[in-house]
């Protein structure tokens, strides 16, 4: 650190008083004062003009974001609250009680149960999800395009490697969909085709009023336990949403529980709809995982983040950067380098800088733990990956 004073103005100030510390005569020393005032003046605009400008408006272009997001407790409120629905839940706990806990009566028969799914790249937490949902699951049903919601060409991933799936190849319906490929077009555009497409798919798998639909992304993992009571017990809602625990990279990274896009349904011909919005308040707490960005290669990453819907937070080119990505799973980072996307600046606040490690790895989907050999990179302490 240089000494406070060294440079700078300060050094400016000793130039002028050099110079004009010597007068001849007073008209010169009035003259020279005005020169140095100018002077002085002058260096100072420049110095402000020639890099301060550029630099601030450079700083509102890299975080112009970060501006608009710790800002928006004062233009934006926050949603409803939900109303949270208590879970109990205890493996030695017969589901007749189970049921009661809730307010619910058991069923004589469960529900046949539907998870409907859009599928993109993400192969490793399709086995997981439906490995953990397997017991309970009817009809899986799987909906992939060769277009991302981005309009990128894209492989078919899940056809391609289908053989992974042998246990669910009795009950998966299977569809694939054209993309529309259109240029410059808004991400959602594609997306909500896709989910239309999806409800035709899951009438194609021959659902009937009163059976239980799962809408969630892959990565949004309801918990089997979970599954099984909402199958076996009557008189739930219509319309549920999943509170799932949040995660970032990998289990490592737990970041809250607020996750609450998964929802389940007990079909109604012409009324239910794939949708992935709040669709009701009724909030089942503490139902499963949402592992985002849980990928196994780095080139999964970046394919990721030029595929989603959120494709404009790739701001400059170096994010996508392999040693970037890898840095920034290490550390809980945000990979878009955002601020937390939250309603209270004290949420925000709290929420600032890299996501703590969590060292627990209880109550995890099983099938994880079952076969940890294959999905170490999944587990708490083993951030590094391979490029792909
Ligand atoms: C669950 O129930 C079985 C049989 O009743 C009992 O042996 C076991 O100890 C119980 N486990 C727990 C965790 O309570
Ligand atoms: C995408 O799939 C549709 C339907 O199979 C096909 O007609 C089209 O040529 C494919 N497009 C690309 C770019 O692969």
């Amino acid at each position: 650190m240089p000494e406070p004073g060294t440079y700078g103005y300060k050094k400016t100030d000793g130039i002028c008083n050099g110079v004009c510390g010597e007068p001849a005569s007073k008209t010169i020393l009035t003259m020279s004062r005005l020169k140095c005032v100018l002077r002085g003046f002058d260096f100072k605009a420049l110095l402000a003009l020639l890099i301060g400008v550029p630099i601030l408006i450079l700083m509102i272009y890299a975080h112009g974001q970060k501006v608009t997001y710790f800002l928006r407790p004062i233009w934006e409120s926050p949603p409803e609250p939900f109303k949270i629905i208590p879970h109990y839940y205890h493996e030695n706990v017969t589901m007749e009680n189970l049921c009661k806990l809730h307010g619910w009566k058991v069923r004589e028969t469960p529900r046949r149960v539907f998870d409907a799914v859009l599928f993109s790249n993400e192969l490793d937490i399709l086995e997981i999800r439906w490995n953990e949902l397997s017991p309970y699951v009817s009809e899986f049903v799987l909906l992939e395009s060769n277009s991302t919601f981005t309009g990128l060409e894209k492989a078919l991933h899940f056809k391609e490697n289908r053989d992974r799936f042998g246990f669910a190849e009795s009950r998966l319906t299977y569809g694939m969909i054209g993309g529309r490929f259109v240029k410059g077009e808004n991400p959602f555009v594609e997306e909500s085709y896709q989910r239309v497409a999806l409800d035709q798919l899951i009438k194609i798998a021959k659902i009937e009023n009163d059976d239980l639909l799962i809408m969630s992304d892959v990565d949004e993992i309801p918990s089997g336990h979970t599954i099984n009571l909402l199958r076996w017990c009557d008189d739930i809602p219509e319309i549920l949403h999943l509170q799932l625990r949040n995660y970032l990279y990998s289990f490592q990274f737990f970041l809250d529980d607020k996750s609450w896009r998964a929802s389940i349904h007990r079909y109604q011909f012409g009324k239910t709809r794939y949708a992935h919005f709040r669709q009701t308040d009724e909030l089942l707490a503490d139902s499963g995982w949402h592992c985002s960005f849980c990928f196994r290669y780095i080139s999964d990453f970046a394919f990721k983040m030029q595929a989603y819907s959120h494709v404009d937070r790739i701001r400059f080119k170096y994010f996508l950067n392999p040693e970037r990505i890898q840095d920034v799973i290490c550390r809980g980072a945000d990979l878009f380098d955002m601020l937390p996307e939250e309603y209270t600046f004290q949420e925000i606040i709290a929420k600032l800088g890299p996501i703590p490690s969590t060292y627990s790895a209880v109550h995890l989907p099983s099938y994880l733990l079952q076969n940890v050999d294959r999905y170490r990179y999944l587990l708490p302490g083993n951030c590094m990956r391979d490029s792909g």
